[in-house]
């Protein structure tokens, strides 16, 4: 499968991105190139990638290799940043974005995104506590932060920008103050959390919905035995043999219907070609319907750390 067969998604500012990328969250130093190359040979031409994620040196290092060697030209890549919740302030988001196409070695990102509403005391220390151990907060309001964004937007230093975690009111607040709108929302998104209400609400003002944890993050560190395990359910399962597919390839193939952009993070060669060969097969009405009725508002990623502030998008009953 070529890279041209993956299809694209439209943003309300007339760029694209494709439908299909690699997520790089818990992706570690040492397997992470590794990964991007081989998805970049596979096919990918699209990134997920974040300054939190403490490995985007070794994923420049990737796609600088990927670039010399002429497999890909930039122009060719889609990459996706974004901003840590201690940068917040607006004198400190150009440093960020900064930072991130160093580490990258980029000119500039296809997307750059508000990790998280939240914001924290600004500086380096991503998780600044006080003696008692609780973070710091900050009083930025991220309505001042996308302004800053809007900035990059004008230096070049970024081709869109978007949000990632925020609900429909916080989506709101920013596209009632946006000069630039928001081109996506990055959320969890799995058959247990569907996001039926966010996905039409966002596709109701022009803004794409993205979905990480698309198999339900297995390898999330706080998961306890019997917890919800996506890819191993019935539904899902009993799906994956009618289309001689796996269970992953059917949790993707679900995003894809609905029009949802999906980053399914792997830093095994098998499942990355694994999660890319998805383009042969589609699934129907009732098998989306199927699959829609295991929401249970079964949310994997909770951001526990942040649930007293404020801004914290469902730790006070918000969708
Ligand atoms: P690994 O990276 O060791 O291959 P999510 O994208 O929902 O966060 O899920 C990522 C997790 O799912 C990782 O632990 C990854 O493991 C695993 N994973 C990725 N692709 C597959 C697949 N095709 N089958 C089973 N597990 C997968």
């Amino acid at each position: 499968m070529s890279a041209s067969t993956v299809p694209l998604v439209k943003f309300n500012n007339g760029l694209s991105i494709p439908i299909l990328g690699l997520g790089t969250w818990q992706s570690k130093p040492g397997e992470v190139g590794k990964a991007v190359c081989d998805a970049i040979d596979i096919g990918y031409r699209h990134i997920d990638c974040a300054h939190l994620y403490l490995n985007e040196k070794e994923i420049g290092e990737a796609i600088k290799k990927k670039i010399r060697s002429g497999i890909v030209k930039r122009e060719d890549l889609f990459i996706t940043s974004k901003i840590w919740n201690t940068y917040h302030h607006p004198d400190w988001v150009e440093k960020a974005v900064r930072i991130s196409l160093d580490d990258l070695q980029l000119d500039y990102l296809d997307l750059y995104l508000i990790h998280w509403p939240m914001a924290y005391k600004e500086g380096t220390d991503p998780f600044p506590e006080d003696r008692n151990g609780k973070i710091i907060y900050s009083d930025v309001d991220y309505v001042d932060t996308w302004k800053a964004m809007e900035k990059l937007v004008e230096k070049g230093l970024v081709r869109s920008i978007g949000l990632s975690n925020f609900n429909t009111k916080q989506v709101q607040r920013i596209l009632d103050a946006a000069k630039i709108k928001p081109v996506t929302n990055q959320v969890e998104c799995h058959p247990y959390l569907y996001q039926k209400k966010l996905f039409n609400f966002c596709k109701e003002r022009g803004v794409t919905l993205t979905a990480y944890s698309p198999l339900g993050s297995p390898q999330r560190p706080w998961a306890k035995p019997g917890d919800i395990n996506v890819l191993d359910t019935a539904i899902i399962k009993a799906i994956a043999a009618k289309y001689n597919k796996s269970p992953a390839q059917v949790l993707i193939r679900c995003a894809i219907d609905r029009g949802i952009v999906v980053i399914p993070k792997s830093t095994t060669r098998s499942r990355i070609a694994e999660n890319f060969n998805v383009f042969d097969f589609k699934l129907t009405p009732t098998d989306l319907e199927q699959i829609a009725s295991l929401d249970c508002n079964g949310r994997l990623i909770p951001q526990a750390e942040g649930r007293e502030h404020k801004d914290h998008p469902f730790a006070h009953g918000d969708e």
